[in-house]
């Protein structure tokens, strides 16, 4: 009798989990778009398109939106180890909306009028931002001493670095942010920050 009720305690536990999961997604997310008018409610129309899809960008998952061009300062310092090059791969994907250049709306050929602002804008100046397309492998980790092995450690995703967060082998802002909110954490990150774990997962500090 007392095992039954836990058990049905669990489902009930279990099912509560399912719904908490299904809301921890894109929908309601700061990348939720499926309200705006220009979107025509449909939430992945901005950025993906299954067909006619830009394949200029190198990786670009079916991308439906329109391509910065804009030219970046990348991040440098005396002890970066890590070879940094213009921003490519997903991160382009992403600053073709955080740099500003071009619209929120501008996609499928159509040219928006609408621009990130405030917080979101990261501009072209990425040399104050963590640095991103870049080679992250066991050799820079040797080489720099303070990180952790990307292909031996665990993500805490349930693979390792390289295969969880890393994008054919580079750190882009999508190793740190999660665009579809898969996991719910606040600022669209991966990993929870809480007590810095996400920095802790790469930096052995
Ligand atoms: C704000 C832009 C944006 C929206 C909206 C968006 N995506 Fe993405 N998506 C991206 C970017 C950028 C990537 C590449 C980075 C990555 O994989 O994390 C990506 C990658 C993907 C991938 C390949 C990698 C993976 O996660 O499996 C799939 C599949 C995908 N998106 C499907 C969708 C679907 C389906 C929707 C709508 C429900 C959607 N996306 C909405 C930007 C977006
Ligand atoms: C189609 C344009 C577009 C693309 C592409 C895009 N974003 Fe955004 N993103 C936005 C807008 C607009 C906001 C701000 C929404 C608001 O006003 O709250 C935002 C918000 C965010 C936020 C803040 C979320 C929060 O809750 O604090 C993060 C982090 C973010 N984006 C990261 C990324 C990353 C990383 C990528 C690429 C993997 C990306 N974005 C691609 C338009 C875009
Ligand atoms: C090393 C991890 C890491 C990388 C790489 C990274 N971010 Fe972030 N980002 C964070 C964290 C952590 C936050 C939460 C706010 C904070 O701690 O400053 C954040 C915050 C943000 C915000 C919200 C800012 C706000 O004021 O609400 C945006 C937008 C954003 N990042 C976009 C990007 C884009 C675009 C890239 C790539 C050019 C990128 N991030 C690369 C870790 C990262
Ligand atoms: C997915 C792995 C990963 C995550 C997560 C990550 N980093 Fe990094 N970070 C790196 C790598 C790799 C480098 C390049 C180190 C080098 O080449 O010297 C780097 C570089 C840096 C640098 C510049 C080092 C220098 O010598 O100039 C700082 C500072 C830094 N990270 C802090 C952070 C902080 C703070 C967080 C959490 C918000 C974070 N990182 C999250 C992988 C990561």
């Amino acid at each position: 009798m007392y095992r039954v009720t836990l058990f049905t305690i669990a489902l009930v536990g279990a099912s509560a989990l399912a719904i908490g999961n299904s809301m921890a997604d894109i929908s309601g997310s700061a990348h939720d778009f499926s309200g705006d008018a220009w979107s025509s409610g449909r939430i992945c129309l901005p950025c993906h398109t299954p067909h006619n899809a830009d394949t200029t960008v190198a990786g670009a998952p079916l991308w439906n939106h329109e391509v910065t061009t804009s030219t970046f300062t990348v991040y440098s310092s005396a002890t970066l180890d890590a070879t940094v090059g213009q921003p490519d791969g997903a991160s382009k994907l992403c600053l073709s909306c955080h740099d500003g250049s071009v619209a929120i709306d501008s996609f499928g050929g159509t040219t928006g009028t609408t621009f990130v602002t405030g917080g979101e804008l990261l501009g072209t100046g990425l040399d104050n931002d963590h640095p991103i397309s870049f080679t992250y492998d066991d050799a820079l980790a040797t080489a720099d001493g303070g990180l952790h092995l990307p292909s031996a450690t665990n993500s805490g995703l349930g693979d390792t670095i390289t295969n969880d967060l890393l994008f054919a082998g580079t750190m882009e802002c999508a190793s740190c942010h999660d665009v579809h909110n898969t996991n719910n954490n606040s600022h669209l990150l991966r990993v929870s920050n809480a007590g810095s774990a996400l920095c802790l997962t790469c930096h052995n500090k």
